[in-house]
């Protein structure tokens, strides 16, 4: 471990996490969704779930985008490659199309490579998922790196936070942002460049007729809000939510549609990386847990496409457009018993009333540690190849 990040991973726990994920979506039925599915951040979380929803629960053609380390003698992968060369090669034994582009999607060449692959192999896409999440991008256009932060808009934030490896409770105060983090942090986390892969797609008649594109956005409770929702990555989001109208505006000649799904807080390489989430979500996973309701990215991601996308009614959202999938985490009986917990949360009792222990299984599973049915004993090969991987 460095600090959030975990420096090694393990490709047989990768790939039993993908099989996981594969016999959920099978076990549920069949979805009658999208055909040809177009998936960009389709590596890790929300959209490997999504990946695999689509290809596991309606038999779909995918091509997959990530931004992830191969494998080199000696050193392992980043997760995100051994999860997709695990799902390539669970899609083709079943029979199904799937390659994947590993580079940066932000920049032109990327979505060219993407552009040529989808023109020569599937003709259009029915289904775009936008699940990206960096710390960085650089802009195409202007070459200017831009930076995404994670701080309060206004004033200082002073709150609980924990130290998920130690299990310390203690209060953390994060400065306020200036003007240019806000600009920089929606460069990254906005929806430039979701419209901006979208408006490439349409311009090469790449989009089926009735195509849909969706991307994640988060909500959360109070407790987090001045950080999250309310602070620069909110910012980002309430860029990206609005993005969905001008798309869906600029795709009404193939009646297409864009939306946000509001998702649940979940442990995830981005997650684990912003202050205060972390307390959050080990509370909020002890009381769905005890109330049955928990639900990881594929429960949430199956969910998303059998109730919501694809259930032959039309698409339930709130009063601002967007799908809503974190309906449990938002419960008010749910949120009601976070915030009591929330109050009463110190170091000392911490591992009684959190699910601090589920929360970093979650986080271990990342990486492909701590996964039931792996023999950890025995030699694991780092240089899975993968040639649909390009
Ligand atoms: P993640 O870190 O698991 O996945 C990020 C994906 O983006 C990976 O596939 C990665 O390879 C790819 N990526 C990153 N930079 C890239 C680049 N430059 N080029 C190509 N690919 C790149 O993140 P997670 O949590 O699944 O997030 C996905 C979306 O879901 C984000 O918009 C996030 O805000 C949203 N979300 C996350 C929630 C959470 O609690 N984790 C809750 C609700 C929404
Ligand atoms: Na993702």
């Amino acid at each position: 471990m460095r600090g959030f990040i975990c420096t090694t991973s393990h490709p047989d726990g990768c790939a039993q996490n993908v099989k996981n994920q594969i016999e959920y979506v099978k076990s549920k039925g069949a979805i009658d969704g999208a055909k040809k599915v177009l998936v960009i951040g389709a590596s890790t979380g929300f959209g490997l779930a999504s990946r695999i929803t689509s290809a596991f629960g309606s038999n779909a053609s995918t091509i997959g985008v990530f931004f992830e380390k191969p494998p080199s003698e000696g050193k392992t992968a980043s997760p995100g490659w051994y999860n997709s060369a695990a799902f390539e090669k669970e899609a083709h034994e079943a029979g199904l199309y799937a390659k994947s582009i590993n580079g940066d999607a932000f920049s032109n060449e990327v979505k060219k490579q993407t552009l040529d692959l989808v023109k020569k192999d599937l003709g259009q896409v029915d289904l775009i998922i936008y699940s990206l999440a960096s710390p960085v991008r650089m802009h195409p256009t202007t070459g200017v790196l831009h930076r995404s932060v994670l701080k309060p808009i206004g004033g200082v934030f002073t709150n609980k936070t924990v130290d998920f490896h130690s299990g310390k409770v203690s209060e953390i105060s994060i400065q306020p942002c200036n003007d240019e983090d806000i600009v920089n942090t929606v460069a990254v986390m906005g929806g430039e460049d979701w419209s901006m892969w979208i408006e490439a797609l349409k311009a090469e008649n790449l989009l089926a007729p009735g195509a849909t594109t969706v991307a994640y956005s988060y909500i959360g409770p109070s407790l987090t809000e001045a950080v999250y929702r309310k602070g620069t990555i909110g910012r980002a989001k309430d860029h990206l939510e609005a993005t969905a109208f001008s798309i869906t505006d600029s795709l009404a000649d193939i009646n297409g549609k864009a939306y946000v799904s509001v998702n649940k807080a979940l442990v995830t390489q981005a997650s684990s990386a912003i202050p205060v989430i972390p307390l959050y979500i080990s509370l909020l996973y002890k009381i769905m847990k005890e109330e049955g309701i928990h639900e990881g990215c594929i429960e949430q991601i199956q969910r998303l496409y059998q109730d919501r996308l694809f259930s032959g009614a039309e698409v339930a959202t709130d009063e601002k457009g967007r799908i809503r999938i974190d309906d449990l985490e938002m419960r008010p009986d749910v949120q009601e018993k976070v915030a009591q917990l929330w109050n009463e949360a110190v170091t000392e009792n911490l591992s009684e009333i959190s699910d601090l222990e589920g929360y970093r299984k979650d986080f271990y599973n990342l990486f492909g540690f701590d996964v039931e049915g792996v023999d950890y004993k025995a030699e694991a090969d780092e240089m899975v190849n993968v040639s649909s991987i390009v």
